[in-house]
């Protein structure tokens, strides 16, 4: 069956929405677990502890394809003939990904104003999907396609999706899979929309239920600083789940504070520069149900730990970096062990977003100063080249 090649598919049973005929997949999930000791010593943890789960490997070059393959399934099932979404750049190239190689559907997509990197914008427009540039950011454009999807009734394949995240949930069926189904003790997932947390925390509650895993991991969510709703919701609000019965007026206040003060997401880790995740509520269960943390990265210690990736073997694109620069922080301050086994999800593919890379390795002082000049990163020195 053609379905078991897919690295999501294989693992239908444990979401078993779709008959196999009705299955639209273009064989994403293929990505695999790997040891990664140099990027272990950077971080602070014992040779063989930390594994890098590279979901850049996909077909569209991030992990948003285990979730669109879902979300494509059921719009399929149910006839849709336009599919929407706002993007920071990765859900659109996947969204259009699929519609372009199945030609089952359209793509429409809401992009906030020069906010995608050139390398996500050109799938989009290569693969054919109608683009639209919206006044504003991301959290603009992710309101703005929530009223035109509906008033259209066009299908929504961001993550409020819940079939986007039931695919996600393949991610960790595939980390453990290869780790034999003993749980690692953390994996660190970088916080943009609250997606994946929230899709890996149903995929361990619903394996601990089955029976297949005896213990949850903990789960680390890295926020970059100029998006970091979440980590001051939890850490500094005291924003938590509590049997269902979060304090929802503390969440409504703060974000009518950030209304009144106008204040913008800015990182240049341009995927996560997310100040209102869809998934807030869904991710404040899944750090409930184990015992998980909050932190949030500057774009320095993003730049710092994507470099590392790279010259580990392995590149990613800045958002994705987030996650080892996130173990690094908890590791310093003993929340992880250096015998802990981690795992950190790269998100996504280096050649994303190549910008960022070129301006923090070179010496041409324009080119730095175009793309990093304004946010007061440094290059990378020569001890971690
Ligand atoms: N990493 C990358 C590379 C992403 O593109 C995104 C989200 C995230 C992390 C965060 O995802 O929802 O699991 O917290 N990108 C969305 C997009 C917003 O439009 O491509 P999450």
């Amino acid at each position: 069956n053609p379905l078991n090649f897919s690295g999501v598919w294989r693992f239908r049973s444990l979401f078993p929405f779709a008959k196999d005929e009705q299955i639209v997949t273009v064989g994403e999930g293929q990505t695999l677990l790997q040891q990664a000791d140099e990027v272990a010593k950077f971080v602070g943890l014992n040779a063989g502890k930390l594994h890098l789960q590279y979901e850049g490997m996909n077909p569209s070059g991030s992990f948003k394809d285990n979730g669109m393959t879902a979300a494509f399934t059921h719009a399929n099932m149910v006839g849709a003939k336009r599919a929407a979404c706002a993007s920071t750049g990765n859900t659109s190239a996947s969204l259009a990904m699929y519609c372009g190689v199945t030609r089952l559907m359209k793509a429409v997509i809401f992009i906030g104003s020069g906010k995608i990197s050139y390398g996500k914008l050109s799938q989009a427009l290569d693969y054919g999907a109608l683009t639209l540039q919206i006044a504003g950011d991301f959290d603009d454009a992710m309101a703005r396609v929530k009223e035109v999807s509906k008033d259209m009734g066009i299908y929504l394949v961001n993550s409020v999706n819940p079939f986007r995240l039931e695919g996600q949930k393949s991610v960790m069926f595939r980390v453990l899979e290869a780790l034999q189904w003993e749980p690692p003790d953390w994996i660190v997932v970088p916080g943009g929309n609250l997606g994946n947390s929230s899709a890996f925390g149903k995929a361990f509650a619903e394996l601990k239920e089955l029976g297949l895993i005896s213990r949850i991991p903990r789960l680390a969510v890295i926020n970059a600083s100029g998006a970091d709703t979440l980590d001051q919701l939890y850490n500094q609000h005291d924003v938590r789940w509590n049997d269902g019965h979060y304090p929802r007026h503390k969440i409504a206040a703060y974000y009518e504070k950030m209304d009144a003060d106008h204040a913008k997401a800015s990182t240049l880790a341009s995927a996560i520069e997310i100040n209102r995740p869809v998934n807030l509520h869904k991710c404040l269960r899944a750090l409930n149900d184990c015992d998980g943390v909050v932190r949030q990265v500057s774009d320095q210690e993003i730049l710092d730990a994507k470099s590392r990736v790279g010259s580990g073997g392995m590149g990613c694109e800045p958002a994705s970096a987030a996650s080892v620069a996130g173990a690094k922080v908890l590791r310093e301050q003993g929340i992880i062990a250096p015998s802990d086994r981690v795992v950190c999800i790269l998100t996504g593919h280096l050649l994303k977003d190549p910008n960022a890379t070129v301006a923090y390795h070179t010496t041409d002082q324009e080119t730095f100063n175009s793309v990093l000049g304004s946010r007061g990163v440094k290059r990378a020195t020569f001890a971690n080249r």
